[in-house]
Order: structure tokens, then sequence, then C-alpha cells
């Protein structure tokens, strides 16, 4: 079988990722969190001080670019790749509130997103690859194989993520949680450059009522029956 790719898009915290990655488990494929790279740029931002909630250097950013390496090496345990800035495994510090609530700002830049557009390009020339994002299948790979787009309530999608920063420890409340899912969404459909919208051809899950079980029985059920047509 052709090594196929797999574009998914959607809105935060729809379980993109989860089911991403069973997909690529399900079908040995590589899976690649493209969020995590505009996490990365975001921590980096962070750290050097060009970016925090009253304040954006983006031209200070749009500099530091050149001198800034992220790419993901593979964990055995976790069966994913984590994400490295300059040598530094970030995983674990790129998924709080404060880089949550930053992020759709870092990757409104326009040099941001060319520099990790290219890295994605790459990373699916060979096929046999799941990427989720935002501009999967509309910029990164608009001849995908197979495309899918995914969308729940906001509440929904508030509550999952909520439950997700709670298990980790993260002290925070339900409501910034919500006011973070709704921001986000908004930056990230509104922006000039590659807004998040749904390619012409992706098909659309809402995944508010459905387990996850369901929903990748139902996507592998589109590409086989796309494949055996
Ligand atoms: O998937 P995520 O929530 O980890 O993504 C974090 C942010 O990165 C999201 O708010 C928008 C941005 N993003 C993007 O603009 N393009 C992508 N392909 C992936 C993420």
């Amino acid at each position: 079988m052709n090594m196929l790719t797999i574009a998914i898009d959607g809105f935060s915290s729809t379980g993109k990722s989860t089911i991403a990655k069973l997909l690529a488990k399900e079908l040995s494929y590589v899976y690649v969190d493209s969020g995590a790279m505009y996490r990365a740029v975001t921590l980096h931002a962070m750290r050097q001080g060009l970016i925090s909630s009253n304040r954006f250097d983006r031209e200070g950013l749009i500099n530091s670019l050149s001198e800034l390496e992220i790419r993901f090496e593979y964990n055995k345990e976790l069966q994913k790749g984590d994400v490295y800035l300059n040598g530094e495994n970030v995983e674990g510090l790129i998924r709080n509130l404060e880089v949550s609530q930053l992020v759709s700002l870092v990757a409104a830049v326009p040099e941001v997103r060319r520099k990790l557009v290219e890295q994605q390009k790459m990373l699916g020339d060979q096929g046999g690859v799941v990427m989720d994002g935002r501009d999967i299948g509309t910029v990164v790979f608009p001849d995908a194989d197979f495309k899918f787009f995914m969308t729940a309530s906001p509440e929904v999608r508030a509550e999952r993520r909520f439950k997700e920063l709670q298990d980790r420890g993260d002290s925070i409340s339900y409501d910034e949680v919500y006011e973070n899912v709704i921001n986000r969404d908004e930056l990230d459909s509104t922006r000039k450059d590659s807004p998040l919208i749904k390619a012409e051809d992706a098909v659309e899950f809402d995944n508010s009522d459905i387990s996850i079980k369901d929903q990748l029985r139902a996507m592998l059920d589109i590409i086989s029956s796309k494949l055996t047509e």
C-alpha cells in the first residue's frame, strides 16, 4: 500500500492529537504534532523576553528565528515524537496555560509560519504521516490523500482541556480554560496568514458526542473504503 499523507485540522481541544496518534499507530505511520512546533517557538519567545501578556516584540522574534532549531525525537515510552527546542526536550513545558494564551499571537506571524511550514512539508514529503494542526489540509499538504476537520462544542472542548490540565496538577479554573479556548478559536480563525478554515475536500467530524473509539473506526472506514474504490 502507498504511504499516505493524512491531514487533521480543527479547533483547539477537539481531540485532534489523540485521534491522530491512534490513527498513526493503527497505520504504522509517523505522527507529527504541528501545534507543538508553534508552542516551542512561543516558549522560546517567552524565555527571550520577547512576549508576555502585555508586550510582543514581533521584530525581535523574527530576528531570532534564525537561531531557532526545532525538531522531533521519538519517545519510545509514549510512542510519539517529543519536541526539542535548540536541543532541549521541551515537551513538558509547552502545554500550560501561559503558552496556550500566547501561542496564537506567535502563530499569526507569517515569518514563523513560513519557517515551520517548510519544515512540516519536509517531514511529510515521503508520505506515511499523520499531521494535525490548523492549516495542514489547506497549506502544508493541500494534496493530502485524506483530510479531516474536527469540531466539538466549546463547552465540551473546555471541559476536556480542563480535565487534562487538572490531571497534570495545574491549578486552574474551568472559566479560564473556557476563555482560552474561545480566544484561540477567534485568533486562529481570523488571522490573515493561513487562518483555520476547513479545506473544501475535508471530511468534517463533530465529536462532541462520539467516543474516540467510534471516531477512529469511522475514519479508518473512510480511509479503507476510498482505498478499495
Ligand atoms: O494544536 P495546538 O492547540 O497545540 O496548537 C497550538 C496553537 O498553534 C494553536 O492555537 C494555533 C497554532 N497552530 C497553527 O497556527 N497552525 C498549526 N498547523 C498548528 C497550530
